[in-house]
């Protein structure tokens, strides 16, 4: 796999989606309060262990992202995690933003620019061969975003962006549009529109090449305060129209994050937007807590709950990637709700 393309191509093959198991420190910390488990570096990679020596993830995983912690750590054998995703064939990408920061009087936008080029040679040089972005945007009534947080973001993600590609690193491109808030769907699709639409003003401002990248993107929902919910075909509808407003048809592929949407809604949207079979990107997932947040509940720290908790996610995973190609079924999803 030699070129940026390959390895763009490879991460959206059919069938297959990432697993976003890059959570900061923060926010895996976070993940283990919420199911009452101690935030410790050792759950911390326990967490880690379990996902990704589930036998058989590489049926349905292209790619996982790291985080740093992740990256330079070991399972407990003491086999590097990068040697565990190498032996069975899934891409290592790593999470090189160093966080949000404030911006404005509201608004956040994403650091770590700062030393980028020579962190992404000593990832690429340890086995990375891909990396991700994460700017985050707020939905507040029509005050929110501002058209200069949008370009912040926007220039920010295209800098990464030129810089991974110089490294031999693809980019992966992450405006999170968040799903908290009392927004429309409408609202939500306007402002993916506007937030892609200057990601690639940007990209071709800055020389990208936009035919080795993958761009990770929010789907179209309504905010998750507004007492509505929306059908899978409504999300697909309003999703897919953002992005063919705003994604030129040589991007590889588009992957979605979960959002805190519930694992079955994610689930359900994806194979809406899957069935739409007209679309010129490869679709795909790239959850972390729709892929997880089930298994973990159900580990709960405790060793023995193991080899369940990695049931739950081999099934989620084999569900979600059967989403991703539009073959996802009622009957499966109720042999997994069986198991929880
Ligand atoms: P969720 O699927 O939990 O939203 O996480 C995906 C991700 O990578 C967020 O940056």
């Amino acid at each position: 796999m030699n070129t940026l393309k390959d390895v763009a191509a490879a991460l959206v093959a059919p069938g297959k989606g990432i697993l976003a198991a890059d959570e900061s420190t923060r926010s895996a910390n976070k993940r283990l309060q919420a199911v009452s488990i101690a935030q410790t570096p050792l759950m911390r990679r326990v967490y880690r262990e379990i996902f990704l020596t589930t036998p058989h993830i590489e049926k349905y995983l292209s790619g996982v992202i790291l985080y740093e912690e992740t990256f330079n750590d070991s399972i407990r054998s003491g086999v590097p995690f990068i040697d565990v995703l190498n032996q069975k064939g899934i891409l290592v990408g790593i999470k090189v933003d160093e966080g949000t920061v404030p911006f404005g009087k509201d608004e956040l936008t994403t650091e770590g620019l700062n030393g980028l080029p020579a962190r992404l040679k000593a990832f690429k040089e340890k086995g990375a061969h891909f990396a991700k972005w994460r700017a985050v945007i707020e939905i507040k009534g029509d005050e929110l975003p501002t058209p200069e947080a949008v370009r912040e973001n926007a220039a920010r993600l295209a800098t990464y962006a030129k810089d991974c590609q110089a490294s031999g690193i693809v980019p992966i491109l992450e405006p999170e549009v968040l799903l908290q808030g009392n927004h429309a769907r409408g609202r939500a699709a306007e402002v993916i529109t506007e937030v892609l639409q200057e990601v690639f003003k940007e990209i071709s401002a800055q020389g990208v090449d936009p035919e080795a990248l993958i761009i990770k993107s929010s789907m179209a929902v309504s905010g998750s305060d507004s007492g509505c919910k929306d059908t899978p075909g409504q999300v697909a509808e309003d999703t897919l129209a953002s992005f063919h407003a705003s994604v030129p048809e040589e991007v590889p592929g588009i992957v979605f994050l979960s959002g805190g949407q519930t694992a079955e809604d994610a689930t359900a949207n994806l194979q809406a937007i899957a069935e739409h079979k007209e679309t010129m990107w490869q679709l795909t997932f790239s959850f972390a807590r729709a892929l997880q947040g089930e298994a973990l509940a159900h580990w709960a720290g405790e060793d023995e709950n193991i080899p369940h908790a990695q049931d739950i996610f081999i099934k989620r995973l084999e569900l979600v990637a059967a989403a991703r190609d539009g073959r996802y079924r009622e009957e499966i999803e109720k042999e997994l709700q069986a198991l929880l």
